[in-house]
């Protein structure tokens, strides 16, 4: 069995690790990279850190608005899909890489696996919410995290190709944790003690394209008292910019400013901080698998679990309520289970290996 593998995106690459060692035991797999990444510490140094076998092809595509990324991706998937005819595609989540993935794909008749199926924020005004939903809907396998994606889809009428598997980034931060504490030295580099900081990464559109909520963000970062270890994602970089905000940061000796970091780094920072700020939703669910409280510049989550199980708290950009969680947020119940057992990337290609033939 022939599969095409279709990333492009920071956490896609974390997603992938796990999967591919997985699936290169049970199938012939061809990895794509679309390009939409592109920057070193954005791409390549999660392939050098985390093991995943170098892409067969990147197609370059690289930033743009919507439609012009994910119309070129389209074009060149399409032509990679001729070239190689897969028996199966396998997307993750929810970027452009994905649906323009997926789209490619259904069009040529291939049939699309989908990790990461059935999340829901119920905002359309997000850009992945609609990748989202068109990748589930015209899905043959539909690999979700959690019972609630599985039930998300069958409020939607989807029921044939679901399976519950558990959460691959559940896998990956089992998988490298123990690695992170041997190969990081974060906290020494930036001469920080565990628990004396708080983590912060911003990046949703929502966030940074609005010059309001950015400063509110930004404003109540500030302000917190607390000392704010911040790696910038290159949108938010360009957005600070913009927008005057970055020296106005970059002043503040309580804030660290960083270049985005490696996955171990990143899972260092997080099992060690005294709380975590983020738009992200890797960010979040890892927050709950280290035990790091978790406070959520967003209105609604995908990852609902957390916030019912007390350890997450949805504060938007409202900076009264981000100040206050960021001091005082603390969680006061036990953590379900809700993300597996580690092998969720084992079911996949046992799933695929069985139905993908
Ligand atoms: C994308 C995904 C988002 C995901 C995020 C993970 C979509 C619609 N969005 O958002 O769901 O959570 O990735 O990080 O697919 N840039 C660089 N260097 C890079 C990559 C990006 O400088 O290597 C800058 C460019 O200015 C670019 C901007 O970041 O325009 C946004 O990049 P893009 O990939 O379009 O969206 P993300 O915000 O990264
Ligand atoms: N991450 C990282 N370095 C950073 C910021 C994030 O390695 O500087 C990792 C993080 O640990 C998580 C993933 O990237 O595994 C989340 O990606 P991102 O926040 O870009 O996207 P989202 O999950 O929101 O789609």
């Amino acid at each position: 069995m022939k599969i095409m593998t279709i990333v492009g995106a920071r956490p896609q690459f974390i997603k992938a690790a796990p999967v591919s060692r997985a699936l290169r035991k049970i199938a012939d797999e061809f990895l794509l990279h679309t390009g939409q990444h592109y920057d070193a510490n954005m791409s390549q140094l999660f392939f050098d850190e985390l093991q995943i076998p170098a892409p067969d092809l990147n197609l370059e595509i690289g930033s743009g608005p919507h439609g012009l990324q994910t119309g070129q991706m389209l074009v060149a998937i399409e032509k990679a899909l001729m070239a190689q005819q897969p028996d199966w595609v396998l997307v993750y989540g929810d970027t452009n890489s994905t649906l323009a993935g997926a789209v490619a794909a259904a069009k040529l008749n291939i049939p699309i696996a989908h990790v990461e199926a059935g999340l829901r924020s119920y905002n359309r005004l997000m850009p992945e919410e609609i990748n989202r939903i068109l990748t589930d809907r015209i899905s043959a396998l539909l690999f979700c995290p959690t019972s609630c994606a599985v039930t998300h889809l069958a409020e939607e009428g989807i029921r044939s190709g679901v399976h519950w598997t558990g959460d691959v980034m559940y896998d990956a931060a089992l998988y490298f944790a123990a690695l992170a504490q041997t190969k990081s030295a974060v906290l020494q580099k930036l001469n920080l003690q565990p628990h004396s900081y708080v983590l912060a990464t911003v990046h949703r559109a929502q966030n940074t394209d609005d010059p309001a909520a950015l400063s509110r963000i930004m404003g109540a970062l500030l302000e917190s008292g607390q000392t704010i270890v911040f790696p910038v994602h290159p949108r938010t970089a360009g957005f600070l910019r913009q927008y005057g905000l970055l020296e106005k940061m970059a002043a503040c000796s309580r804030i660290r400013l960083l270049a985005p970091v490696g996955y171990l780094d990143m899972i260092c920072l997080e099992k060690n901080a005294r709380r975590i700020v983020t738009d992200s939703g890797g960010v979040q669910k890892e927050a709950y698998f280290f035990q790091t409280p978790c406070i959520t510049l967003r209105e609604e989550t995908e990852w609902s679990e957390t916030v019912e199980d007390g350890w997450n708290v949805l504060t938007g950009t409202d900076p009264e309520k981000i100040v206050q969680a960021v001091s005082s947020f603390h969680p006061t119940r036990p953590q379900g289970r809700h993300y597996g057992d580690g092998r969720a990337a084992d079911r996949i290609a046992e799933l695929l290996s069985k139905i993908g033939h």
